[in-house]
Order: structure tokens, then C-alpha cells, then sequence
């Protein structure tokens, strides 16, 4: 049971991601506890503000450090967690190993990034963990928290009916995966490689690492120089 705690300033925009299919699933079978938590609810401010100007006179605003370090440690009166994480583009990625690691824990907080982002110190002193999901910028750190979640909570045992199928998915053994086909066979002419209905087990696997080392040198040669 993985219980994920995100803290947001648009928690509406977290409503929709984990109500479907796999997550959902997750979920259902008390896998899963995901909370979000509006940040404008631990602000001591009478308009409930979140944000200020920056020191030094810079452009954009400034998310505060008074109501997040105030649903920091309301959550952390309640639990131990293991990570508090920031999303946030000007941070290490988020890979699949990463979320392979994270689907192990008990107790996450994600804090989502917004504006020009967080007052550093809350970087300094309450965050373990910051993650980009690419280099892009969005306009907020909520469909990042959402995109962490989805690809930490779906790899949880159980999670997907047929385990065997996270283990083959690209990126856990560094390659793309290989391509793949249903029936029928033939559509107007637009044929299945025929190893793939020879029935031959081994001829098969062996099929879907070339074709997994092919694409992955053609479409990502990054990820055959790692490690
Ligand atoms: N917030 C805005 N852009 C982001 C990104 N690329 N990754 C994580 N959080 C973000």
C-alpha cells in the first residue's frame, strides 16, 4: 500500500487523472490511497494568498514558504514519509527507475510547483526529492505530480492484472519495446511479421530484442550509452 499525499494550489486540475483504468483499479483494491490537498487552505492570510512578490525585483510571483511548510508538517504530525517531493522543470528527471524505486515506499508528499516557483528554502529545508518530467516548461507542477503518480502507482504489484506485462514495458531493461500486434493477421493486405503466429516460443523472444535493440539504436541511441 503506497499512500501519496499532493499538495497543489489548482487541486481540481488532480480530479479527473486517477479515476480511470489501472489507477482506479489500484485504488479499488486498497492498493493506492492518493489525497490532494489545497495549498490555500494552510495559509494564514486572510485572502488565502500563497505567493508574493520576488526579493531582487524579478518578474513573476513567488510561492511562500508559510503555507507549505504548514501542510508539511500537518501531514508529517500524522505519518512518517519517506520522500517530499517538488515538481518542478529545473530538476533531476524522472525516469523509470526512478519511479521503480518510488513504487517501493509507503508515504509520499508531492508538492506541485507553480508561478516562477518555490521560496528556495523550501527547497533547502523541506524537500527530499525534486523531478522534472522533461525539458519543457508547463504551466504548472500538477499534471507532473499526476504524470509521477500514474507511472509510480501503475508498476505496484497488483496493480495490473498480468504482472509479467510492467516487466516488458520500454525503459525497464534500458530498450524500447518491441512492437506489437493483434488480429487478424492480414488487414487489406497490411500483414504480422510471420514469426509472431509461428507459435515458436523462443524464435519469438528472440524476434523482440532484435526488434527492441533495432529501434532503441534507431529512435534513442541515449539510452544504449547509459550505464
Ligand atoms: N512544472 C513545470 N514544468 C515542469 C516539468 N517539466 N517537470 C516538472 N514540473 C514542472
Amino acid at each position: 500500500m503506497i499512500r501519496i499525499d499532493i499538495i497543489s494550489v489548482l487541486p481540481g486540475l488532480l480530479e479527473g487523472p486517477f479515476d480511470h483504468s489501472i489507477i482506479k483499479r489500484a485504488r479499488d483494491k486498497g492498493l493506492a490511497e492518493i489525497n490532494v490537498h489545497n495549498l490555500r487552505d494552510y495559509s494564514n492570510n486572510k485572502h488565502r494568498k500563497v505567493d508574493d512578490y520576488p526579493f531582487g525585483g524579478e518578474a513573476g510571483m513567488v510561492m511562500s514558504v508559510q503555507p507549505i511548510e504548514a501542510a508539511i508538517t500537518q501531514l508529517k504530525s500524522e505519518r512518517n514519509y519517506d520522500e517530499v517531493i517538488y515538481t518542478s522543470p529545473d530538476a533531476p528527471k524522472f525516469t523509470q527507475s526512478v519511479a521503480n524505486k518510488l513504487s517501493n515506499m509507503k508515504n509520499i508528499i508531492i508538492l506541485c510547483g507553480h508561478y516562477k516557483g518555490v521560496d528556495q528554502r523550501v527547497r533547502d529545508h523541506l524537500v527530499t526529492m525534486e523531478l522534472s518530467i522533461g525539458d519543457y516548461v508547463l504551466s504548472g507542477g500538477e499534471l507532473a505530480a499526476a504524470v509521477i503518480t500514474d507511472g509510480v502507482v501503475r508498476i505496484i504489484p497488483g496493480a495490473i492484472s498480468d504482472s509479467s506485462s510492467a516487466l516488458s514495458d520500454s525503459f525497464q531493461d534500458n530498450l524500447l519495446s518491441a512492437p506489437v500486434y493483434t488480429r487478424p493477421a492480414n488487414y487489406k493486405g497490411w500483414t504480422v511479421p510471420e514469426v509472431l503466429t509461428s507459435g515458436h516460443a523462443a524464435k519469438i523472444d528472440d524476434w523482440r530484442h532484435e526488434q527492441a535493440l533495432e529501434k532503441t539504436r534507431r529512435l534513442r541511441p541515449d539510452l544504449l550509452d547509459d550505464d
